[in-house]
């Protein structure tokens, strides 16, 4: 009975999705003829930090983590300690058998608070509970988000926290996220945004153990942090358009002309290595978008077999990878074991005019997020997030979406802008002008991923 009320009730949420994607596509016909020159060329410029080499890269294995003190709280003259979030409920599996068969989601110890919408709130200036920890601490940052390291002259951008409107997140507890993951397996798939966000986990992790081990990888897309103690491995794989693409390569994939692979079994390398995770954490989004809204797709022509090019919708061909994407899920994930979660689209700040800034300012040199509630950058494509609200609707398991993108929309003053490592020298004209080269795609750290990940944490262990 309780199935066949979810089944009508998704297909009218489906019924809903499809109508509204209709009038989405009609008014945007008329409406959205603007081009993503600008941000292609930039996109171009910095998304060359697929492969993640760790500090420890070199040699020895990375030692003690510092703890630290809580430096905030200690300086005079501030507010009290942070008394922790307003407890919400967490009762543990109810014993009627009504509420119990509701807790199908593996790994849940507690609800969260129901009807609330946790990626629907503001950000609200803490720095009292913000940063879980500091930049120094965590030694496990790539150089490509350290930002302190690289100049960055303010810090406010650490001391934001979620509020959603409706309720209080669970604080992100690591030694309770170890504890749950023992023997467990945790991946990230996709391109720097997840790589970042995978970097960002590993430090929340790591206050709670003496340290991560580096251990073999299985593939060179593969980065594997391992804590001994608990026997639970946090890893990331390099795969920017889940599929196979000219862009794979874990170094070298800075390529102007970029081809996905959308033949049968193009997905079939990569995912080879995802198998036996207990919980996934896919995104794929930046690398899409291009000036023309197209994508070039290799197929295999159906009468002689062989290998062609064709372009395609944008859309259409994230929608094939999505679907794709989730029929490797259905296929290789036990609703019963298993979590997926699906990261949305990272947004970018190289339109200063969109917030009402300056005309041609981008990231760089902002300081305060957005405090307009309805503000949504025009790189962020309202199209793709259909494409992947019908997918996940669609797919027969549980998906557990993190929609990172409103939230994030706000932060324009979190980007690593000009504050990072720089891989290719800098031309006297850049220097003269840091605004044509600021990275508005990436994100210091610590920073906005920690919330990413706190939200992870709620949607893992308070579904
Ligand atoms: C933390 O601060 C306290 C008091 O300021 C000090 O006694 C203690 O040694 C510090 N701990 C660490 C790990 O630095
Ligand atoms: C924290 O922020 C408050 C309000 O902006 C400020 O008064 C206080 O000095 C800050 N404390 C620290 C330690 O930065
Ligand atoms: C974190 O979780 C552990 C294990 O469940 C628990 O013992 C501890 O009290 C929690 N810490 C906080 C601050 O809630
Ligand atoms: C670690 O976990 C794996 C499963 O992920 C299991 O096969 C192995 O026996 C565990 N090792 C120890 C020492 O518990
Ligand atoms: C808030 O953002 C929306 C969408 O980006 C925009 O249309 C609106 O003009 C903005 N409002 C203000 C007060 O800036
Ligand atoms: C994510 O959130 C945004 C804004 O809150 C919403 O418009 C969008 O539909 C959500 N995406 C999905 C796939 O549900």
């Amino acid at each position: 009975m309780k199935f066949l009320i979810a089944k009508r009730l998704s297909s009218f949420t489906l019924w809903v999705t499809t109508l509204s994607l209709v009038v989405f596509v009609t008014l945007r016909c008329f409406v959205d003829f603007r081009s993503y020159e600008k941000i292609a060329v930039n996109l171009l410029q910095i998304q060359h930090v697929g492969y993640i080499p760790t500090q420890s890269e070199e040699g020895e294995e990375a030692k003690l983590v510092s703890k630290g003190n809580n430096t905030a709280a200690a300086a005079p003259g501030a507010p009290p300690p942070f008394a922790g979030w307003p407890v919400e409920r967490t009762d543990l599996f109810a014993d009627d058998e009504e509420e119990e068969e509701e807790h199908y989601m593996a790994f849940a110890v507690g609800r969260g608070k129901e009807g609330c919408d946790v990626f629907d709130g503001r950000w609200v200036y803490d720095n009292v509970s913000m940063p879980h920890y500091t930049e120094k601490e965590c030694r496990y940052i790539n150089p490509q988000f350290k930002c302190q390291a690289f100049g960055r002259p303010d810090r406010g951008y650490q001391h934001w926290r979620w509020q959603p409107h409706g309720c209080s997140l669970q604080r992100f507890n690591a030694t309770l996220m170890l504890e749950k993951l023992r023997g467990k397996r945790v991946l990230f798939v996709g391109d720097s945004l997840g790589g970042s966000q995978f970097f960002s986990l590993v430090c929340l992790l790591s206050r709670a153990i003496a340290s991560f081990r580096k251990t073999p990888k299985h593939s060179p897309s593969s980065t594997i942090f391992a804590a001994p103690e608990y026997n639970t491995t946090i890893e990331f794989y390099w795969a920017p358009f889940l599929v196979e693409s000219n862009c794979d390569d874990p170094k070298n994939h800075r390529v102007k002309d970029r081809i996905i692979h959308l033949y049968q079994g193009s997905m079939d390398k990569h995912s080879e290595n995802w198998k036996r995770a207990d919980v996934l954490i896919f995104n794929t989004y930046t690398w899409w978008l291009n000036e023309e809204n197209k994508m070039k797709t290799l197929q295999v022509s159906s009468q002689e077999g062989e290998k062609v090019i064709k372009e395609m919708q944008l859309e259409k061909a994230y929608g094939l990878v999505m679907k794709r994407m989730v029929r490797w899920l259905e296929r290789n994930m036990d609703p019963l074991k298993n979590r997926v979660f699906f990261t949305t689209m990272s947004p970018t700040h190289f339109r200063s005019f969109e917030w009402g800034g300056v005309r041609n300012g981008n990231c760089y040199g902002q300081m305060m997020p957005i405090f307009n509630s309805t503000y949504w950058g025009s790189a962020s494509k309202k199209s793709i997030m259909e494409v992947v609200s019908r997918a996940l609707g669609e797919a027969k398991l549980p998906f557990t979406l993190i929609n990172i993108t409103q939230m994030s929309e706000y932060r324009k003053d979190a980007h690593t802008a000009i504050y990072k490592q720089q891989k290719y020298g800098l031309t006297e004209e850049q220097r003269r002008n840091p605004e044509s080269y600021a990275d508005c795609v990436h994100w210091c750290l610590p920073g906005l991923q920690d919330t990413w990940n706190e939200l992870l944490f709620n949607k893992l262990f308070f579904p």
